[in-house]
């Protein structure tokens, strides 16, 4: 292709996906790809400077204001940010700055997170808020007065009395991750429209025709910089105009940070990735600004960007990469967890070549096939996840993903019951998959707490046929272990010390080991001081089985499932005889369950008690302790130092109890 047909094309692409991603709120394809499009695009136009044209994206910011709202001029445009992705370009930046401010000096650069959301600007008229706009193409942008408006960490009149007569502040609105969330799980549920991204979501709710539609939505915002100022005692430098505007009511992001030099920039860098998920926000980099509005001055603008500032952005979390197959993994329980074989991809920091597709329902969902070309993203540590299909590059030949008939592992027959998302094999622990998960569980930390007795080690142990069943492993032969290749006798020795040592377990750690399907820790525990023994246990009924706390129908036609089947009633008498025991629980004393029904959420540190031990207590009086926060928490319990768990629950209106509170309802 010729340069000018490239050109051409790119324009055309380029100018899509600003429609799909600023009036529609709804990309197509990862911000990486975006961003690489319109490298290839400046590049072409460096070399054939004869064929920039105007209307090139590379001429203009963002998109053309959509319709709906009235248009407003920018006396001062709202232009955009040059990007960095490495240290290297982030020297070249402050190479050149020293360059063009003929100086050796050390430049102090404010270092500012860079928000992901929707660039506005506010007009302030003697202290009271006239106007507010987006930033659109740079030049012109939308009125959204009315809806900024009903933002309320928003001031409709300014603090203090110092402010200029006209003053224009620019800053990024945002929906808080917590907001996001329970906004798309409400639209979820009502079969509406969610949205991909909090970026999207605020820029849908900000453009949303009717304010109180936006009124509804968690927005909030950080100011970040001026646009025309008319009047006297603006700060001469960055940092003191955020404290300005801080004083004037305006909210500034309280990680803003002064730094000198290169080195420490990038050191504020690495910090604030570290922190990158626990913030409530997200961020896509930081950005560095020359403090000094004399040396910003003198540095200028360069087409589209200053030259006294640019975004050192994170490694992408969503990239494209193509889906070369499906493979159906077997769990504990049998699940069938579909899992994406995919051509590598560096995505998130790391290269990643498998990825979550959950299950059948969501396959559907994403209307995924084998060949397509997806979007995979990968935040922090969590499992990298396929997000979505970029079906403008669907293949003419692709091909659908099926359940399989037969288990890929034991060959026992799928069943998928009517109304459950998930299809399972019905090989039970004569299946392999489902025997290694099950020892996992039972030795893992929560469980049996079988040091040392790993992933790979009961992989290895069934593979020699050391272990066909739970019970094998307290009479493995220390010399078969010791043989197993990659362990010694040492490491076989310490392994038989800690079997023999998970011997001595408690009742409720025992009931949750033999994995029974939703028995998860919290029920094991409540069954265990309700029935107080084992046999007990076995005996009883659906009836005496759902007046334990937290037991439903469902969960009691579990454990009695589980029970019926002869092999768990051996396997128990076997581990006994094998030496498991537990102490002797007392039954405890009817306490009055005076807080069933309320969920608890702890976070930070207590100081006159562990938070293990307030939530025994908790879960003693009835109430149920979660990890994280939702609207359904009713009290959030907050100690010194707390984490992302606190902003969470004051987003969504949780009730936050101090240590003392809690003290008060549990002693
Ligand atoms: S300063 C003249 N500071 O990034 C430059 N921008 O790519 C004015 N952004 O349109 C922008 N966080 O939407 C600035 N701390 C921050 C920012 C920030 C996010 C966005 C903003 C801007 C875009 C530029």
């Amino acid at each position: 292709m010729s340069a000018e047909k490239k050109i051409k094309s790119l324009h055309q692409q380029i100018n899509q996906h600003n429609y799909n991603y600023y009036v529609l709120d709804t990309p197509t394809i990862p911000d990486a790809e975006y961003d690489r499009l319109m490298r290839e695009l400046e590049q072409l136009e460096t070399e054939n400077p004869g064929f920039i044209t105007p209307d090139s994206p590379t001429q203009r910011v963002g998109s053309k204001a959509a319709t709906g709202f009235a248009q407003v001029k920018h006396d001062v445009p709202m232009l955009s940010l040059s990007n960095a992705f490495s240290e290297e370009e982030l020297t070249a930046f402050d190479t050149r700055i020293k360059k063009l401010l003929e100086t050796g000096k050390t430049i102090g650069y404010v270092c500012e997170p860079k928000l992901d959301g929707v660039a506005v600007s506010l007009l302030y008229k003697q202290g009271k808020l006239i106007r507010a706009a987006t930033r659109g193409d740079g030049y012109t942008g939308e009125d959204i007065t009315q809806n900024v408006r009903t933002i309320k960490s928003i001031p409709l009149v300014l603090s203090g009395d110092d402010y200029p007569g006209e003053l224009e502040v620019r800053g990024e609105i945002f929906i808080p991750i917590a907001g996001f969330d329970a906004f798309n799980d409400k639209a979820r549920a009502a079969g509406q429209k969610t949205f991909a991204n909090p970026r999207n979501a605020a820029s849908g709710s900000l453009r949303q025709l009717d304010p109180k539609m936006t009124a509804s939505r968690p927005l909030d915002i950080y100011f970040y910089s001026l646009g025309k100022v008319e009047g006297d005692g603006i700060a001469d430098n960055h940092m003191d105009l955020l404290a300005q505007l801080r004083g004037w009511g305006l909210r500034t992001n309280p990680e803003i940070q002064l730094k000198h030099g290169v080195q420490q920039c990038i050191e504020f860098y690495n910090a604030i990735s570290d922190k990158r998920d626990s913030l409530a926000y997200e961020i896509d980099g930081v950005v560095y600004k020359v403090n000094s509005y004399a040396a910003q001055k003198e540095l200028g603008f360069v087409s589209r960007a200053p030259r006294w500032a640019i975004a050192h952005k994170f490694p992408a979390r969503e990239e494209m990469t193509v889906l070369q197959g499906v493979e159906f993994q077997v769990g504990r329980t049998g699940a069938l967890t579909p899992v994406a074989r995919l051509e590598p991809v560096f995505v998130g920091g790391v290269t990643v070549s498998n990825a979550s597709l959950h299950n059948l329902d969501e396959i559907q969902r994403l209307d995924v096939r084998i060949g397509d070309t997806v979007i995979v993203r990968r935040a922090g540590d969590v499992i990298p996840k396929v997000e979505a299909v970029v079906m403008e590059k669907r293949p003419k030949k692709t091909q659908k993903i099926r359940l399989p008939h037969k288990c890929p592992v034991c060959g026992s027959e799928i069943i998928k019951a009517e109304g459950e998302v998930v299809a399972r094999c019905t090989g039970g622990l004569f299946c392999q998959a489902q025997l290694k998960e099950t020892i996992k569980h039972f030795a893992s930390r929560r469980a049996m707490n079988i040091d040392g007795l790993g992933d790979k080690l009961v992989e290895l142990f069934l593979q020699q046929g050391l272990v066909s069943e739970i019970a094998d492993l307290f009479s493995l032969d220390k010399d078969a272990v010791a043989n197993l290749e990659r362990l010694g006798d040492k490491s076989a020795e310490n392994l038989l010390k800690a079997l023999e040592k998970s011997k001595a377990t408690t009742l409720p750690r025992f009931i949750y080991g033999l994995g029974i399907r939703e028995v998860g820790e919290a029920t094991a525990k409540n069954l265990a001081n309700h029935f107080a023994d084992i046999d007990s246990l076995l005996a009883a009924d659906e009836e005496a089985l759902v007046a334990v706390n937290d037991v439903g129908p469902i969960v009691a036609a579990h454990i009695r499932g589980f029970f019926r089947q002869k092999h768990n009633v051996e396997l128990i008498e076997k581990l006994q005889k094998l030496g498991v025991h537990w102490p002797k629980i007392e039954k405890a004393a009817a306490v009055e369950q005076v807080l069933a029904g309320k969920t608890f959420v702890l976070t930070g540190t207590l100081t006159s008690i562990t938070r293990n031990e307030a939530k025994d207590k908790l879960q003693a009086l009835g109430a149920k302790v979660s990890g994280s926060v939702s609207k359904k928490t009713s009290y959030a319990v907050v100690g010194a130092d707390p984490g992302s768990k606190a902003t969470k629950a004051e987003e969504l209106g949780v009730e936050i109890l101090d240590e003392q509170a809690l003290l008060k309802l549990i002693t």
